[in-house]
């Protein structure tokens, strides 16, 4: 008997063509719009296969609403979104996308770095609202990038790709993570530091750790108000790692200086947040890994994944 597989965007038709030789695929026929809950609910109850995204909530409710689910591959290298323990229960696979999109999400990272340093995108603002009147000896000025001290929270895959970057422009770095990464260290040269030590002495602190119940608020106030005064923070992991309440804080009353933010605790975030509001805040609508050939990657190996369990075998990159 075909497999059913349920895919919650819409992708092009040469990306899917794969599965469609082997199962019967239910596909969300939008490519903007999320896939609701309930309709996703509905399709699962006799599915063997998801092909889901960031956007999705896999939580128990559903997982357990789907008796025949076999894999659950997400188009991600998080899975926060996903309720990983009842997966386990039930002997659902789970795979995710990670490598294909290290170098990608990295690029970004350190363009809302250099971005949020030089003020870019403000002064884009000031010369597109006929604002710019002369050269002034401190107009517009920034901070260096060149020689000054990087701080990566979350020294995994991604974390390392920024610290390459920060080399060629002579930074100085260190990091915090819950291990130590013997790599990152003797390859790259970072300094392992405390998690206040990072915070307190970068110029430029790069938050590139998954979302977990550990990382959630782990930039709380406390750990933003230690932040060296005038630095610079980078979240091109999961909003949820930061408080943003206080970041708003922190940036308006408190030692930080500018955020380059690619991620928000909600989102879409509303045009009317209070981050958004304040010039020296870069943001980016959570476009880590989008370059069309990283996105196709991405796309090629979640359907790889699906094949793989339905074949009986188990996902190259497997979640659990
Ligand atoms: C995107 O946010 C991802 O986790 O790949
Ligand atoms: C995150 O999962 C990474 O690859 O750094």
């Amino acid at each position: 008997m075909s497999h059913k597989i349920v895919v919650t965007r819409s992708l092009p038709e040469d990306l899917l063509a794969p599965l469609h030789e082997q199962a019967r695929l239910v596909v969300w026929p939008y490519e903007e719009t999320p896939m609701p809950y309930r309709d996703l609910k509905q399709e699962l109850q006799d599915a063997d296969a998801l092909f889901c995204n960031v956007t999705d909530t896999i939580d128990q409710e559903l997982i357990e609403s789907a008796p025949k689910l076999k894999v659950i591959a997400t188009m991600a290298v998080g899975y926060n979104n996903i309720d990983i323990p009842v997966c386990q229960k039930h002997g659902i696979k789970v795979a995710h996308t990670p490598d294909v999109l290290t170098e990608t999400t990295a690029d970004l990272t350190f363009t809302l770095l250099l971005s949020s340093a030089r003020r870019v995108t403000e002064g884009e603002a000031l010369i597109k609202n006929n604002q710019w009147q002369t050269w002034a000896p401190f107009f517009h000025t920034g901070v260096d990038i060149y020689e000054q001290r990087l701080g990566i929270i979350g020294m995994g895959r991604i974390g390392e790709a920024v610290a390459r970057r920060a080399q060629g422009f002579s930074m100085d770095i260190c990091y915090y993570n819950r291990s130590r990464n013997e790599t990152a260290e003797q390859e790259l040269g970072a300094a392992y530091l405390s998690f206040q030590e990072v915070l307190s002495s970068s110029d430029f602190v790069c938050v590139q750790t998954p979302l977990t119940p550990e990382t959630k608020y782990l930039l709380d106030r406390k750990a933003l108000f230690t932040m060296k005064e005038g630095s610079v923070l980078i979240n091109t992991s999961r909003g949820g790692v930061i408080d943003e309440q206080a970041l708003y804080e922190a940036l308006v009353d408190g030692p930080v200086g500018a955020a380059g933010l690619d991620v928000f605790e909600d989102e879409p975030i509303s045009s009317d947040h209070p981050l958004l509001q304040l010039p020296q805040v870069t943001a980016t609508p959570h476009i880590g890994s989008a370059t069309v050939a990283t996105r196709r990657k991405m796309a090629a190996m979640t359907v790889r994944h699906i094949q793989q369990v339905l074949a009986g075998g188990s996902p190259e990159y497997a979640v659990v």
